[in-house]
């Protein structure tokens, strides 16, 4: 899902496509590519950075008016110079590139495969290209024919653009739920993933939108739909600076990311859950659910937030599952002298897949027999490679270094892999399994909900952006929540703060309740939501400051609270990815009324890779 720049015109093409891979690599990527067009195709692409591309092609044929550029963000195939863009057709005719996921692209490639197509890479989107190309020779129709044939064929989110090295004038691209911008030069035009890398050329843009096609030459823009019709172009004036368009209007990357989850959420399910069919596919866990069913124990190996996406999936797990969890910090797991017993899964969780504490632990339970699955997002990382199998949470790049969009993906994923197990233990009431599939394919809905109006969240976290300290109070499946909560408040706005189970404040903590101390209750409805009640009165009996977040008709606790933050109500196990949002910009907004980095906290790192 990361960028893409393409040219056509008078000016030479590749230090136009290479200046704009730059302006997108503040989106993560782990390879890059360019293809230009010059007596026949000249591609080059390899993992890492751009600038290693661009030191790699120094004394090459560079000279071409036409060419198409890419940073990979993998999602199938791991960062590979062969997986990296733009794929060339098995006719050596065509180059593609593609931001986004083929989701039927598996029975696509059998299919070509019976065909006598052989692949060179591991990519979905080689799949679709060789697609295209054996449309096209079958049909023996245009390559614009070809690719609207194919698109009416192929499920999933793509943003693609394809140059033919028999037609070097014409560019063509098309989208649906990528983003893809088109920027309409003087005798020239750009195609990008945002404007970043058309902003210092022209500000006249066009933004394709969802089974859209584009096919741009030097003079021309033609603007289609897949039903061949042609549209007219609406062209836009930019009036977003560049620092603005990386972080697509937001002030942040964090709040960016925040305001990502409804989507994000909504990829991570897309291909695997369907609510109506009762289905979850998950290739990674069907290869495993004998072994994931047959577990004696499950134990949950991660750090930071990630470790508490573990202790939502611990309570998760066991309650449907029945199967006994454990969830350890891998900073502690590492250096004792655990026990793991052959057959016992370890679930490793890691947004970067690249935690130095999560590596050694994990390598410390393989060596004992473990079966390792990992919960990642980055394809094709160290953690990646060392797990026996695994879910990817497709939220994307994350760039601030709270962990946001990342920790509710884990959330829906480790869901997703409970009620595959559960379902195929039959130890989950089908009721329950239909109810739950439904809650999760509501969850984006309910996310944006959330994100429609944050005013009331700003202006809480403006009310206690100078507490000395802060409690985060929640019983069960909120409890991870409070504690999540509690994270983002220190590591944002460095204000102290802790989680804590509810029912403890009994054992010392209420020692700490006057009227100058916030305290935040995750109290949504849910089975512990009677004892959370007493937990508030018990709370406001000695002038603590209570701000809840709650279900929405909640009637009890808002008369109760000094401040509510509310959220749809949702079953209790999916609560807690919805519940943690309102943290999220509690933590954000507080950070920035005390005028702090949100982006880069100080001290903290996105990828923790030392020890
Ligand atoms: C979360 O906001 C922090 N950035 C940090 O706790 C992070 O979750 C932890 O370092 C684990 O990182 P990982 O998920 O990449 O392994
Ligand atoms: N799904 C494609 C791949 O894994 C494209 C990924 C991207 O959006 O960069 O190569």
């Amino acid at each position: 899902m990361c960028g893409i720049v393409a040219y056509i015109g008078h000016r030479e093409a590749y230090p136009i496509i290479l200046k704009g891979l730059k302006r997108l690599e503040y989106r993560g990527y782990d390879s890059a590519g360019v293809a230009l067009v010059n007596n026949g195709l000249n591609v080059y692409k390899k993992k890492g950075r751009v600038a290693e591309l661009e030191e790699s092609v120094v004394g090459k044929d560079l000279h071409s008016n036409i060419g198409i550029g890419h940073t990979r963000w993998a999602t199938h195939g791991e960062p590979s110079d062969r997986n990296a863009h733009p794929h060339v057709s098995a006719n050596g005719k065509l180059a593609m590139i593609h931001n986004g996921i083929i989701e039927n692209y598996a029975q696509l490639k059998k299919d070509l495969q019976n065909k006598g197509y052989q692949f060179k890479s591991d990519t979905d989107t080689e799949v679709l290209l060789n697609f295209i190309e054996d449309i096209q020779r079958n049909n023996q129709c245009t390559l614009e024919e070809a690719l609207r044939i194919a698109l009416k064929r192929v499920t999933g989110a793509y943003v693609i653009v394809l140059i033919d090295a028999e037609h070097p004038d014409t560019l063509i691209a098309a989208r649906k739920g990528s983003p893809l911008v088109i920027g309409v030069g003087k005798g020239e035009h750009f195609l990008a993933s945002d404007a970043s890398p058309i902003i210092e050329y022209t500000k006249e843009v066009v933004y394709v939108n969802d089974y859209e096609l584009a096919i741009l030459r030097g003079d021309e823009l033609i603007l289609k739909n897949l039903g061949n019709e042609k549209l007219t172009p609406y062209i836009q004036k930019l009036d977003l600076e560049l620092a603005a368009i990386e972080k697509g209007g937001y002030d942040h990357f964090m709040l960016k990311e925040i305001f990502e989850q409804p989507d994000t959420i909504f990829d991570c399910l897309r291909g695997r859950l369907d609510a109506t069919a009762g289905t979850i596919t998950m290739s990674g866990v069907q290869n495993y659910l004998e072994q994931l069913v047959n577990a004696p124990r499950i134990i949950i190996i991660a750090c930071g937030t990630s470790w508490h996406a573990g202790l939502v999936a611990e309570y998760v797990i066991e309650e449907l599952c029945r199967i006994p969890v454990e969830v350890e910090y891998a900073s502690e797991f590492r250096y004792r002298n655990p026990i793991v017993r052959k057959g016992d899964v370890i679930i490793a969780i890691s947004q970067s897949g690249e935690t130095a504490d999560t590596i050694v632990a994990i390598e410390k339970a393989k060596e004992q027999g473990a079966i390792i699955f990992g919960i990642l997002n980055v394809v094709g990382s160290s953690i990646a490679r060392i797990s026996h199998a695994g879910a990817y949470t497709h939220a994307g790049p994350e760039i601030g270094v709270a962990s946001t969009k990342a920790f509710t993906a884990q959330l829906v994923v480790l869901t997703m892999v409970a009620l595959k197990i559960a379902h195929a233990k039959k130890s989950i009431s089908e009721e329950l399994y239909s109810t739950l599939l439904k809650e999760l394919h509501e969850v984006p809905g309910k996310a944006a909900t959330i994100l429609k109006d944050t005013d009331a969240i700003k202006k809480i976290a403006e009310k206690y952006k100078d507490a000395a300290n802060a409690l985060y109070l929640g019983r069960g499946y909120n409890f991870p929540i409070a504690l999540e909560g509690a994270l983002k408040l220190k590591e944002i706005s460095y204000i102290h703060a802790e989680g804590y189970p509810a029912a403890e404040m009994k054992h010392g903590p209420i020692a700490l309740v006057d009227a100058s101390l916030s305290v935040y209750f995750v109290a949504t409805k849910d089975t512990y939501y009677e004892k959370v009640v007493s937990n508030i009165q018990e709370i406001k009996a000695r002038k603590g400051k209570v701000i809840a977040v709650i279900s929405e008709g909640d009637e009890t606790i808002g008369p109760m609270a000094d401040d509510v933050m509310i959220i749809p109500e949702a079953h209790e196990i999916v609560a807690p990815m919805l519940s943690v949002i309102p943290l999220q910009l509690l933590s954000y907004y507080t950070g920035v009324a005390r005028g702090l980095d949100v982006d880069k906290p100080r001290n903290l790192a996105k990828s923790v890779t030392v020890e």
